[in-house]
């Protein structure tokens, strides 16, 4: 098979959802099918050995298994599947983010009774960003759950993306009879464990009449008269800009309709397609069928051995051929390195990995030489992919070494746990430190990494601040200064860009009414400071 046509079946997508609305289950519920696990409950477990206290070595631990699951590859009908994981729950943090930096498309899975949740909402915000194809599971439809409709108006309201349903329930919770493949004019039906190919009436037809309950059926030809009659065209290049998302509905649990979704996902999510760059400065786009090798990083992983430093980055192919051993070239610093030591990784287990294509995500063992955002290739001249933004922490403390004759060792962690990306690192005219997260984990990493791989203890005092905002170029920061009370707090950051931090949303959005010539920029408009 040529590289174009390997290319073409492959897929790479990320799952978002809030904690508890199925996403783990979804994930091993595919695992079953492509029969890249045998036994269901083998994500779960990995998912509830979480630690229970912020001690290293245990998140090490808990971050070791969440390496070897942090991408799960398999087989199904003809084409080569990476889910990357996005973790969630007590780990959410940057790395959620990052990880939707090197998908191809996500899927957002929705607990039918809650409709969308706080963090759904952020992880959708950076695939919207992305302009990546969104696909939307409905899930928990055993249970009771929103009216449908209701569920795809949120959609729109809430998240602002054209939805188009695929599959349709019939009834719900106790009433609960099935899924409608709208596309294929097929019925799924839960109890009765059957599948009908509906004749040309469709549900309009006499098929489904002895198989589900009249209430049911009217309600069934009801809503499909309305969709068809008033809801969205699905519009494939809408989708595929992520301007309008394909709806399914089922249950993980039940392992019931997830068949449907994965099998329509796979015919309509993308290959690994064109990726924005920058080569010797000219903007240019890096095809996946381009024969010099390109990649870049977008999470950096501490050894799991604390006896060992070397780190594991993972490293996504957007071009070329990863052969093992081959040496590429760094493009932050323009020296050459070599891949030697590189593995696949794979929901059970790590292999060792020959070679790779455009589309796969493998690890590559580092000695400290990469950062995330890095890009390596062997393009003839200086290739650059697009900078990671700058995700929105919600969380800052102010950072003190607790001993100051150990100010060279913490200014020294500081800087190396922040080109990690550990967290973000910002100073205050004082050039006092102050990080910036966006889940409580990546602080407790940083503080224990701080101490025990530098040995410098530290005092590390929340901040009452939660938004921040860049100020546009060419501000008399003097002026800005002048405005500032103890609700704001200026910082700049690692690029000495200036930044103010509020309380809160209510504060600044005060603050810009009282200041309309003050220009803010959001973060995810700034590049990344890494
Ligand atoms: P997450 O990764 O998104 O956090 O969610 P996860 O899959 O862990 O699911 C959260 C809870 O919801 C689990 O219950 C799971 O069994 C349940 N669940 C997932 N999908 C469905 C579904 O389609 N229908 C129903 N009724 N429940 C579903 P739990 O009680 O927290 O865990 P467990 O004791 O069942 O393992």
């Amino acid at each position: 098979m040529s590289r174009t046509e390997e290319i073409a079946k492959r897929r790479i997508f990320g799952i978002i959802s809030h904690p508890d609305a199925g996403k783990t289950t979804l994930t091993e519920k595919l695992l079953l099918h492509g029969g890249a696990i045998r036994q269901a409950g083998t994500v779960k477990a990995r998912k509830n050995s979480k630690f229970a206290t912020s001690d290293w070595m245990e998140i090490e631990k808990q971050r070791g298994i969440s390496v070897t699951s942090s991408v799960m590859q398999f087989d199904y009908a003809g084409k080569v599947i990476s889910i990357m994981d996005t973790p969630g729950h007590n780990d959410f943090g940057e790395d959620t983010y990052r990880i939707l930096t090197s998908v191809d498309s996500a899927v957002m899975v929705i607990d039918g009774a809650k409709g969308i949740e706080a963090q759904t909402r952020k992880l959708f915000k950076v695939c919207a960003m992305r302009g990546i194809p969104i696909f939307t599971f409905v899930n928990k439809l055993d249970r009771e759950t929103k009216d449908a409709f209701d569920l795809i108006q949120e959609l729109e309201d809430i998240l602002g993306i054209e939805s188009v349903p695929i599959t349709w329930p019939i009834g719900c919770g106790l009433n609960f009879q099935g899924i409608y493949d709208i596309m294929k004019n097929e019925a799924v039906l839960y109890k009765a464990k059957k599948t009908l190919q509906l004749g040309e009436e469709g549900v309009f037809g006499p098929d489904l009449e002895d198989d589900i309950t009249i209430n049911n059926l009217r309600t069934l030809r009801d809503e499909i008269e309305l969709i068809q009659g008033a809801g969205n065209e699905l519009d494939m290049d809408k989708v595929r800009r992520g301007k309008m998302t394909p709806v399914f509905f089922g249950s993980a649990l039940a392992d019931f309709g997830t068949v449907q979704f994965l099998e329509h996902f796979l015919d309509m999510s993308p290959a690994p397609g064109p990726r924005k760059a920058r080569l010797d400065g000219e903007d240019m786009e890096v095809l996946p069928t381009d024969d010099s090798f390109s990649g870049f990083i977008f999470k950096i992983q501490a050894n799991m051995n604390p006896a060992h430093r070397d780190r594991l980055a993972f490293l996504r192919i957007c071009s070329g051929e990863f052969e093992r051993g081959m040496e590429v070239k760094l493009s932050r610093t323009g020296k050459p390195v070599k891949l030697a030591q590189s593995t696949m990784l794979m929901a059970n287990e790590r292999e060792n990995v020959e070679s790779a294509i455009a589309g796969d995500v493998i690890g590559v063992y580092d000695t400290g030489n990469y950062q995330v955002g890095d890009t390596l290739s062997d393009f003839k001249g200086e290739l650059f992919f697009e900078p990671l933004p700058t995700f929105p922490a919600e969380m800052y403390s102010m950072v003190f070494p607790k001993d100051t004759m150990k100010q060279k060792q913490f200014q020294k962690g500081v800087e190396q746990l922040a080109e990690e990306g550990t967290v973000q690192v910002y100073r205050n005219e004082y050039n006092e430190v102050i990080v910036g997260a966006v889940g409580q984990l990546q602080f407790e990493v940083f503080q224990y990494r701080l101490e025990n791989e530098y040995n410098a203890k530290v005092r590390m005092d929340r901040l009452d601040m939660t938004v921040a905002r860049w100020l546009g170029e060419g501000q008399n920061i003097d002026r800005i200064k002048d405005m500032l009370d103890s609700r704001q707090m200026l910082v700049y950051d690692r690029m000495q860009r200036p930044l103010l931090l509020f309380a809160n949303n209510f504060t600044m959005n005060y603050f810009t009414e009282k200041h309309s010539d003050v220009e803010l920029i959001e973060p995810m408009n700034i590049k990344s400071t890494l």
